[in-house]
């Protein structure tokens, strides 16, 4: 077994054990991909302040998120088809999160189901809401997610059409896999992920198979967001829902002040400065670089999380010292899913903590709440100067 010491090393290890259509569905962003390479090179550009000579003993990076004690002030981001990177990857993801003490947040478009996640868990983890045309089936995934006990409802906003990734297209994606001759020949090199797979508890979309009608193909995720997502959401449905649900509210998908600010109106606990990944406005600014316009727009009245190009420990101290109030993994909890299973999400979690820990320290940082700009090096113009 290799040592794993950082998290591109789980994404080797990643990419050589898991089908090459969901590694290239986790590592694609829209288009171009300019928005996604620069939600993590933008992270570069952000130095940090070492600061010596302070003591460091009696050191935590717990903190709180949504009311919510956590381990450090990160969450697993939901992400679709998590299964089809590992049998039973969200049971795994979240055993691990609640093992860690972080929050877990559990997509829509995940494979197991909401009732799977809660009968193998006990912490309460978040449910991630895609808003359907089926107002029925909404109401009743509303109230599958109140029955399983979940602690927040994380709405997701940028996400009413999908935006286009190339490789899904050309992959073919679905889930299951259709065995096409490509298909098969990829998977006869991946053994360890179709014994998994031959034991898994599900292999389709758990929260939507069985439960809504009217889609031509359901193991397309193309085709469940073109046929069934709600393209009518606006901020008086978004207020609704937030009525319906009556518990916290987390609004995903924020980029810019003027929408932070109708945010803020709706009454959200929270909102996450994110552009999904990198995976649907291609051309849009990184979340690292649009958080400053956010956090001075509404920092003070809403907690601001942040996702997308979170990779390492330090990127979630340069996010939290920058004014979030708590960080998402995406792709960095999959790749440790992917190349290890449960095992590799906590040793995932393991690694960005010790990253935080040691580099707040050479901050001469002890506490999360110690964190602010002071320990940045912001390069001038940062934002962007944009017309
Ligand atoms: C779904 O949320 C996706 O980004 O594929």
């Amino acid at each position: 077994m290799p040592v794993i010491t950082n998290i591109d090393d789980l994404k080797r290890l990643y990419q050589r054990r898991v089908p090459r259509m969901f590694y290239d569905y986790a590592e694609s962003g829209s288009w171009t991909e300019q928005t996604f390479r620069e939600n993590t090179s933008d992270f570069e550009d952000i130095r940090l302040r070492q600061r010596v000579a302070v003591d460091m003993t009696g050191r935590s990076t717990a903190t709180q998120m949504v009311g919510q004690d956590v381990a450090m002030p990160v969450a697993l981001a939901p992400v679709g088809l998590t299964g089809m990177q590992c049998a039973d990857g969200e049971i795994k993801a979240a055993r691990a999160a609640e093992a860690f003490g972080v929050p877990f947040t559990l997509s829509t478009m995940s494979i197991n189901s909401i009732e799977e996640v809660a009968e193998a868990t006990s912490a309460p983890f978040w449910f991630q809401l895609y808003t359907m045309k089926d107002q029925d089936y909404l109401s009743r995934l509303i109230e599958r997610a109140r029955a399983a006990n979940c602690s927040a409802l994380v709405i997701t906003l940028d996400l009413q059409i999908l935006g286009q990734r190339h490789r899904d297209l050309k992959n073919g994606l679905s889930a299951p896999p259709k065995l096409t001759i490509p298909t098969m020949m990829n998977l006869a090199t991946k053994w360890r992920w179709g014994i998994g797979m031959l034991g898994a508890k599900r292999r389709d979309f758990g929260n939507i198979v069985g439960h809504v009608q009217g889609v031509s193909d359901p193991s397309s995720l193309m085709a469940w967001t073109g046929e069934q997502f709600d393209p009518s959401l606006d901020w008086d449905k978004i207020a609704k829902l937030k009525e319906q649900w009556g518990g916290k509210v987390i609004l995903k998908g924020i980029l810019d002040a003027d929408d932070a600010r109708m945010a803020l109106k709706v009454g959200a606990d929270a909102i996450v400065v994110s552009n999904h990944g990198g995976r649907q406005l291609d051309g849009a600014l990184s979340s690292i670089r649009a958080l400053p316009a956010i956090l001075d727009a509404v920092g003070d009245q809403v907690e601001v999380h942040l996702d997308s190009g979170i990779r390492s420990g330090q990127d979630v101290l340069k996010a939290v010292a920058m004014g979030a109030k708590g960080t998402y993994i995406g792709r960095a909890f999959t790749y440790g899913l992917g190349a290890m299973g449960q095992a590799g999400v906590t040793r995932a979690l393991e690694v960005i903590h010790k990253e935080l820990d040691v580099s707040m320290a050479l901050c001469g940082r002890r506490r999360v709440d110690e964190l602010n700009r002071d320990i940045l090096l912001v390069p001038e113009g940062f934002e962007g100067r944009w017309q």
